[in-house]
């Protein structure tokens, strides 16, 4: 039986996101995008199909990480299952960390695959400390196509049973992209991957980086509503922002695989996401507050309706295909302008 402080955890986890404020500026209002009046295209041949962790995918669009474990996770990870299905995009699972201790929490990440079939691209998740078994073990259980490992230590340290040691994450992270034979993503929750994190993870040869920057989900927010009273109300503003943590990790690690997450939730940050060097843009807030306050078929209804307007932007760019994207030209101004400049220092 899953321990009941663990349980608690994670309804806290879903309660605190709904409570939250969590948005802040994700940095993309400092990308300046121009009017084609030729654009040279019918929108019906506009595609977005792509590829991601070798399999073929109809948007550049997936649902990142959030749940699993829980009666309560399991409704939400068969719902997102089910959309993500039905617009062919990748979906990752919540943390299976509670999967390897309990054995009935594995049903709960499991019906991810079964609903997605073999076609489905399905990612495990869990933190990047775990032990080289423990990942071999989440790859089996959900038959993912990928893991990705997570960093959260301004979460941990919010946490009053969170971690406090953190030596020898890199060379962990070293070992296990050593030892398995998927693709590892190396990923944040929403406080960024600086520039140097992406040179220290480009040393090694991790190929698939989740820049999971500030934006959106707020998970020093979502900790400290757990106490009584607020203990760590100054840190809320800690992170990089999501449009400068991808400017930061494409410059810094140009032939890597780029995610680009952290409070996205409309199709002109995803067009700006990709023309920044993203090859994917997550979504995990956006879907998960539609989901649980007005049901599945909104939840669907937003991702449709993005998809959607990403392919009207790529219209008045004159972009008929994912691709061509990264060549289309933009202008960055304020803060995101400040942060070019700073990184050329490097
Ligand atoms: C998350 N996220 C997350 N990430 C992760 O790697 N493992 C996890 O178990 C979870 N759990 C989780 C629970 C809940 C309730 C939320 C809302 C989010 C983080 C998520 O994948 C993403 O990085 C952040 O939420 C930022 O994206 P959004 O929400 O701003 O789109």
């Amino acid at each position: 039986m899953i321990d009941d402080k663990i349980r608690i955890r994670k309804k806290e986890h879903i309660s605190g996101f709904l409570k939250g404020v969590g948005e802040s500026d994700n940095g993309f209002g400092d990308v300046v995008l121009f009017n084609n009046s030729f654009p040279e295209l019918n929108f019906q041949e506009i595609s977005l199909e792509t590829t991601f962790l070798n399999k073929s995918i109809s948007a550049p669009l997936m649902i990142n990480a959030i749940t699993g474990g829980t009666k309560e996770a399991e409704e939400i990870n068969r719902d997102l299952a089910y959309i993500a299905k039905e617009l062919n995009i990748p979906m990752a699972v919540g943390s299976q960390s509670i999967a390897l201790k309990y054995s009935d929490a594995v049903k709960t990440f499991m019906c991810v695959r079964e609903i997605m079939g073999k076609e489905g691209v399905v990612i495990a998740n869990l933190s990047a400390n775990k032990s080289v078994e423990d990942v071999k073990k989440a790859l089996e259980m959900i038959e993912a196509d990928g893991i990705q490992l997570h960093l959260n230590v301004p979460q941990e340290m919010c946490m009053a049973e969170g971690d406090r040691n953190f030596k020898g994450i890199i060379k962990n992270i070293n070992h296990i992209k050593d030892s398995i034979g998927k693709p590892i993503i190396i990923k944040e929750v929403g406080f960024g991957i600086s520039y140097e994190t992406a040179i220290k993870l480009r040393e090694i040869g991790i190929e698939y980086i989740d820049v999971g920057g500030k934006g959106g989900t707020n998970f020093i927010e979502i900790e400290d509503l757990r106490y009584e009273s607020s203990k760590y109300n100054e840190f809320y503003s800690w992170g990089i922002p999501t449009a400068h943590s991808l400017l930061m990790t494409s410059t810094a690690y140009r032939e890597c695989n780029v995610i680009c997450s952290g409070g996205i939730n409309k199709s002109e940050d995803v067009i700006k996401s990709l023309i920044l060097g993203a090859d994917i843009v997550g979504v995990s807030g956006v879907v998960l507050r539609t989901l649980l306050e007005n049901g599945r078929d909104s939840a669907l209804e937003v991702l449709r309706e993005l998809i959607n307007n990403i392919k009207i932007y790529m219209m008045l760019l004159g972009k008929g295909s994912v691709c061509e994207l990264k060549d289309n030209s933009y202008m960055l101004k304020g803060e995101l302008k400040e942060i070019e400049e700073y990184i050329k220092k490097y």
